[in-house]
């Protein structure tokens, strides 16, 4: 990735980057700030357990349907495990030390990993704003002592895990403040994202919402995801422009996706929160070229206009922006 520091960086103009800085320190995080400050957490604060009322609180939000079910409709099932069910070393292999609290996926054998990554995702994001650490994890832990731990049935398996708690030294902010002003860790946007030349527009909407998907989690930080912007054909009846995001990874292997779900959940929650719609996801390949050695796994088409009412105070406004 070169000399990070000193290459052309964040697609934000300078002004955004100023802007988005001060919201991160002055108000409530929103659905970006979240992501771009939401880092793996392997040391935890032993001194600091997870009060009852937190759990009471995690465990209220994962059995909820919408929050177990990916965007094709799987199910993931949910569930926080304390050490003392798990039992032996966990086979964490020292890498995860002062929590003794776990959160896990449990899966039958044809799932979409896909959605298995979109929906745990959506989870580890949500501990974030409770201003929890979290390490999405799907090798260095014995799966064999979680799903036992977790009475799995003969077809289901832990495929997942992460820990939860208190980060010992937290850097939030940090990082915050790095993957805003480099590429801290990630692909350069330009290798990441592929804008078509036909969107002369950059809206700042689609540039979180792409900034959010570039910085989210891979395994071993691979980074396989890549994304490919275009105009979408016209909708009858509709003056906004609609965009089609492809999401593609660079593999061939079906089984994989976990990344790209990811990406997917992060893309789609900014979008969501600024546009105030979800837009419609298809597992069918536009006509865009994919370069060889990836693989189309999904795309996502919408408006960009925002439908998100400002204040409750004022009557609904009539126009979008
Ligand atoms: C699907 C997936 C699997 C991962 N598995 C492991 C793991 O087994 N052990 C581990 O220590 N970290 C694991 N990670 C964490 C990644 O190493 C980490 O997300 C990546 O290096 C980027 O760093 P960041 O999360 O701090 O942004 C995994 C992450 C993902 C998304």
């Amino acid at each position: 990735m070169g000399n990070e520091a000193s290459t052309a960086i964040s697609p934000f103009s300078a002004e955004d980057a100023q802007s988005l800085q001060s919201q991160y320190k002055s108000s409530q995080k929103d659905c970006f700030l979240t992501a771009m400050e939401r880092y793996s957490v392997r040391s935890y604060d032993s001194t600091r357990p997870l009060p009852e009322d937190v759990i009471k609180q995690i465990n209220d939000y994962i059995s909820q349907e919408d929050v177990c079910t990916g965007p094709f409709g799987t199910k993931v099932k949910l569930s926080l495990l304390e050490r003392s069910k798990v039992g032996g070393s966990l086979g964490t292999f020292k890498i995860i030390s002062g929590t003794d609290v776990f959160l896990v996926a449990i899966i039958g054998e044809s799932a979409d990993l896909l959605e298995v990554g979109y929906v745990f995702e959506k989870v580890i994001l949500h501990l974030t704003t409770l201003g929890l650490g979290t390490c999405f994890m799907t090798g260095t832990f014995s799966g064999s002592d979680f799903t036992k731990g977790a009475g799995c049935s003969p077809t289901e398996k832990v495929y997942a895990i992460s820990p939860v708690g208190y980060a010992k030294t937290p850097e939030h902010q940090v990082i915050f403040e790095k993957r805003l002003a480099t590429n801290h860790r990630r692909l350069a946007f330009s290798e990441f994202c592929t804008v078509d030349p036909t969107v002369t527009e950059r809206p700042l909407n689609l540039i979180k919402a792409l900034e959010a998907a570039r910085f989210s989690p891979s395994a071993l930080n691979k980074q396989p995801t890549r994304i490919y912007v275009t105009k979408a054909a016209p909708t009858e009846g509709s003056d906004n422009t609609e965009y089609c995001v492809s999401f593609a990874e660079k593999s061939t292997k079906p089984e994989c996706g976990v990344d790209v779900g990811i990406s997917l959940l992060h893309f789609m929650q900014v979008i969501e929160e600024l546009t105030g719609t979800k837009g419609e996801l298809s597992k069918t390949q536009p006509s865009i070229t994919i370069p060889s050695g990836f693989t189309f796994r999904v795309s996502w088409k919408g408006s960009l206009s925002s439908q998100v009412q400002q204040s409750t105070d004022q009557p609904p406004a009539s126009d979008s922006e």
